[in-house]
C-alpha cells in the first residue's frame, strides 16, 4: 500500500517534471530563434578570457572532461548536463541553433533549477563566447581539454575577479 502510493507519487512527479521540461525547451527554442550569433574570433585573447570564465564559474556544476564530480554537482536535481558527453552538431545550421539556445539559457538562467542567470554580471560578448565554448565541449576528450592553453592558468586570478564583483556594487 505504502509502496503503491509511493510509486504513484513518483510517477506523477516524473510526468510533472517531464511537462515542465517540455515547456522549458519550447520556451528556450522560441526565445532564442531570432537571435543573431555574434561573430567571434576563436583564436583571440577575448575568446580565451571567455573560456576562463567557464572554468572559473561553470565547472563546479557542469564539470569538464576528465574532472571528477564535485560535491555540489552530485547533489543537483535536476542534474546539470555534462556538455562533453553530448555529440557535436553535424551541420552549421544545427550548431548555430544550439549556440543561440545556450546563449539564451546562460543569460537568463533556468527557473526552478540551479542554473543561474549570468546576464546581470556578464556582457553579451562574454556570454556568446561561453555559448560557443560550451558547444566546443561537445565530445571533447580529457586530453583535448587538458591541452587548452587557458586551462589551469589564471584560475585563481579569475576567481578573485568574480569574488570581488559584489564588493564593487556597494
Ligand atoms: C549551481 C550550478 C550551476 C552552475 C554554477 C552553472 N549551471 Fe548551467 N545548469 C545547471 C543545471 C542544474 C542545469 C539544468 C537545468 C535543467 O535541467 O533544465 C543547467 C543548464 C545549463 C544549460 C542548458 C543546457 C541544455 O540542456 O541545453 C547551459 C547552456 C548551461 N547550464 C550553461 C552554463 C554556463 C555557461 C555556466 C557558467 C557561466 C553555468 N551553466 C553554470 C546548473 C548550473
Amino acid at each position: 500500500m505504502v509502496l503503491d502510493r509511493f510509486l504513484c507519487g513518483f510517477r506523477l512527479r516524473k510526468i510533472l517534471y517531464e511537462l515542465i521540461a517540455w515547456a522549458r525547451i519550447s520556451s528556450i527554442t522560441a526565445h532564442s530563434k531570432n537571435l543573431k550569433v555574434l561573430a567571434i574570433d576563436e583564436a583571440s585573447e577575448t575568446f580565451s578570457a571567455g573560456v576562463r570564465h567557464y572554468n572559473a564559474i561553470c565547472i563546479i556544476c557542469h564539470l569538464a572532461p576528465g574532472l571528477k564530480p564535485s560535491d555540489l554537482s552530485v547533489g543537483l536535481y535536476p542534474q546539470a548536463p555534462l556538455f562533453f558527453k553530448r555529440a557535436p552538431a553535424t551541420n552549421q545550421e544545427e550548431k548555430l541553433k544550439i549556440i543561440k539556445e545556450y546563449f539564451w539559457v546562460i543569460k537568463n538562467g533556468i527557473k526552478m533549477t540551479a542554473m543561474p542567470a549570468w546576464g546581470s554580471t556578464h556582457d553579451d560578448e562574454s556570454i556568446w563566447i561561453m555559448a560557443v565554448f560550451v558547444h566546443q565541449l561537445h565530445g571533447m576528450t580529457a586530453e583535448d581539454y587538458g591541452a587548452l592553453s587557458v586551462v589551469g592558468h589564471d584560475h585563481n586570478d579569475h576567481q578573485y575577479d568574480h569574488n570581488i564583483l559584489p564588493l564593487k556594487n556597494f
